[in-house]
């Protein structure tokens, strides 16, 4: 069970004035593969805070994070150089992009006085002791920093150097504002959520899911299932899917959830007509079925239109959303009708919506919603972890050890 913030010390209870800060951000952003273009700039928006705030307060900052999953330091197209540069505009400060993050460059320039400057590190992947947690590389960073804080809620449940073996070996040691926040937003779901709560899940795979499901079953009031997690379903009550990607090993357990839901008098709620093709992505073809079942030839890629009337009339009534997973393929605007909807009827809500992060993230922001959610994570797998309840090894590396575990 998750303890949320118990005993982890915030970027507030410092002392930051003078001193060197590290801040670990997950500023990990899509980029264009042509322009090398930031395509969604959330996470560096969502830094913003934290990085203000350690300014003010007058320290010496140095941001690190990770960007995609370079093999090497020569996979230049992950140079975190058009992140740096964001940065730089969006704070008003300058960046200065440390090619070599190794303890000697950065000494020196820690060593004169800063003054609307911050130091940001090249890419913490291109060093492979990022990825294996290995203290040596924890002890190079800990030689000119006094306060360590992880802000990279997004990567917190990666055991990697900057987000675990570095607070190892920091005494000084807490979260960034954002984390603060995730985790109260999140934590939120599970306290006390105003009812009716209601679980909105898509995506691809039932598998993904079985863990949230099996958290959020005693706790929400009913499931609204899309995306091509729905089929598996459908297929579990024996309605023809087509074509439709199916996860035939979770027929079962999409069976079996289905009566304990029912059992529960709660309600589950699942697509009654799709929008289908003939192949994945093609947009030539497309034909709304009238009923839950899908011609053979066909497959489903999006939630048909009394589907989603069925959708929005139960988001209506809830007090408490939680989303997590597109519709269908929301990234071709054939497809993206259901998970657009479904980021509408959430807007229009005035009660608690959460989205939980990576590709439900991506279509609420596609969709024009986004501002009107209560909160967007930066998380995907980090969030999903998290609400699960998994201890996600950047914040438990951040509580005081117990006396128990020492001895
Ligand atoms: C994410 O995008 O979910 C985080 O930045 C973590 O990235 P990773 O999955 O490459 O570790």
């Amino acid at each position: 069970m998750s303890q949320g913030l118990k005993g982890i010390k915030t970027i507030r209870d410092f002392e930051l004035a003078g001193k060197t800060v590290f801040l670990r951000l997950d500023l990990n952003v899509p980029l264009d593969k042509k322009t090398n273009k930031i395509t969604d700039e959330t996470r560096i928006k969502a830094a913003l805070p934290t990085i203000n705030y350690a300014l003010e307060k007058g320290a010496k900052l140095i941001v690190a994070s990770h960007l995609g999953r370079p093999k090497s330091k020569d996979d230049k197209q992950y140079s975190m150089e058009p992140v740096a540069k964001r940065l730089g505009e969006l704070l008003d400060v300058e960046v200065v992009l440390m090619d070599e993050p190794d303890s000697e460059g950065v000494k020196h320039f820690l060593s004169a006085p800063m003054k609307k400057q911050i130091i940001c590190l090249e890419n913490l992947r291109f060093d492979e002791r990022e990825t294996e947690n290995k203290i040596e590389l924890a002890q190079q960073w800990a030689s000119y920093t006094d306060i360590y804080i992880n802000d990279a809620f997004g990567a917190s449940h990666r055991a990697h150097a900057s987000i675990h073996a570095f607070p190892s070996v920091m005494k000084q040691k807490g979260i960034g504002l954002l984390i603060e926040k995730e985790i109260k937003m999140l934590d939120g779901l599970f306290e006390s959520p105003k009812k009716p709560y209601i679980a909105v899940l898509g995506g691809a795979k039932v598998s993904d899911k079985i863990p949230v499901i099996e958290k959020l079953m005693d706790i929400c009031d009913g499931f609204v299932i899309g995306g091509a997690m729905a089929y598996t379903f459908l297929k579990a009550m024996d309605i023809p899917v087509g074509k439709s990607l199916v996860e035939a090993d979770k027929v079962k357990y999409a069976k079996e959830m289905i009566q304990r839901v029912e059992a529960r008098n709660k309600t589950i709620l699942l697509p009654v007509d799709h929008v289908t093709t003939l192949s994945f992505g093609d947009t030539e073809n497309i034909k709304v079925t009238s009923n839950a079942e899908i011609p053979e030839d066909r497959m489903a890629l999006d939630i048909g239109p009394q589907t989603i009337r069925n959708f929005r009339a139960c988001l209506e009534k809830a007090s408490t959303i939680f989303w997590n997973g597109p519709m269908g393929v929301f990234e071709v605007p054939a497809f993206a009708k259901g998970s657009f909807a479904v980021a509408e009827a959430l807007a229009n809500n005035p009660g608690l919506k959460i989205v939980g992060g990576g590709d439900s993230a991506a279509a609420a922001e596609a969709s024009g919603f986004a501002d009107k959610m209560t909160h967007i994570s930066t998380g995907g797998g980090a969030s999903l972890e998290y609400l699960q309840g998994e201890r996600l090894p950047g914040l438990e590396i951040l509580r005081p050890i117990k006396q128990s575990e020492v001895m």
